[in-house]
């Protein structure tokens, strides 16, 4: 279900379109009506304004499908009534050529809005494909460091929660939900020996893992992500303090999906079990990371985190575990 924020029927995008819409109608049956058929030069740039009344039907349906186009064809073909009945009171032939352009008129509207309908419904079934492809691979990739893989689902969840409070737009939220979601996708680079040592880590295996964000970033680079979900990936280990990796970016040189991830990923760490400890409860997570705000973590990305609730954050964690592929 589309949301106003997503572009749904009471966005400002909407809203603009049917205004745009309307003032196509308005413009294209003004000037059909003004041109006098007194003249054969008149009467064909009469015929030729009578032909634009296909345009709004066309742009109805692109815009808002089979639904959009209905509607523009019933404005349209009731203007070319109108004005054949105005127009050419006794004219029978006239009146005929009228009528066939009113039938013909129908039949694009009713065409081409069920071709743009189907259109979408293709592009629904696409990315409803692309999506479970990379929630499985996320999962897999989870399963193989942590006990569920539900972890990188979760911090997704997290993000798209947490932008839509600090006010990024459908699109950017989209993108560093996406970048959450794939945050670790480098992992995959690091053998096993490395990533699953219950022991601290080597300073030369600690240099082998501190890889995976740049490695991350060019597996997706290469399959032509969204760049904002990309450099989520590489700068999700960057700090608030400048003393993350891979690059040390400080303040706002790191980018908002990632400072947002820093706080979501923390907080799911600290709420989730460990094999070396339990989980923590929210209250004790929520201190945690505000002992964090201005050093690890982005103080206005903290305050929007603690300004979220326990339940709208548990309805969210719940969502999105059942959204693991069975
Ligand atoms: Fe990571």
């Amino acid at each position: 279900m589309p949301t106003p924020e997503d572009g749904g029927d009471d966005s400002p995008s909407h809203r603009r379109r049917i205004v745009l819409l309307v003032g196509l109608m308005l413009a294209i049956t003004t000037l059909h009506y003004a041109i006098p058929t007194a003249t054969h030069a008149q009467h064909q740039l009469h015929i030729a304004a009578r032909k634009l009344y296909f345009l709004p039907v066309g742009v109805a349906a692109a815009w808002f499908g089979l639904r959009g186009s209905i509607r523009a064809t019933a404005v349209m073909s009731t203007m070319l009534a109108l004005h054949a009945l105005l127009r050419w009171p006794s004219d029978t032939m006239e009146r005929a050529n009228q009528l066939a352009e009113f039938v013909t008129l129908w039949i694009v509207g009713a065409v081409v809005g069920l071709l743009f309908d189907r259109e979408r419904g293709l592009l629904d079934e696409i990315a409803k494909a692309h999506a479970a492809a990379v929630t499985g691979l996320v999962a897999a990739l989870d399963l193989r460091e942590h006990d569920t893989g539900t972890h990188s689902l979760r911090v997704r969840a997290y993000t798209l929660l947490l932008s839509r409070r600090l006010g990024l737009d459908a699109a950017r939220r989209e993108a560093v939900g996406l970048g959450a979601l794939l945050h670790d996708v480098g992992k995959i680079a690091v053998p096993d020996g490395i990533l699953l040592k219950s022991g601290p880590l080597t300073s030369a295996e600690q240099a082998v893992m501190r890889e995976h964000p740049a490695a991350g970033y060019r597996i997706l680079c290469r399959v032509g992500i969204p760049a904002e979900a990309a450099e989520c990936v590489l700068t999700h280990h960057e700090r608030y303090d400048g003393r993350g990796y891979p690059q040390g970016l400080s303040g706002d040189a790191i980018p908002v999906g990632a400072r947002i991830f820093a706080v979501v990923d923390a907080y799911d760490a600290l709420t989730s079990v460990r094999p070396y400890r339990g989980a923590v409860s929210h209250a004790e997570a929520v201190s945690t990371i505000r002992a964090g705000a201005g050093t690890q973590f982005d103080p206005r990305v903290v305050a929007a985190m603690m300004d979220l609730g326990e339940a709208a954050i548990r309805r969210t964690r719940r969502q999105a575990e059942s959204e693991l592929p069975t």
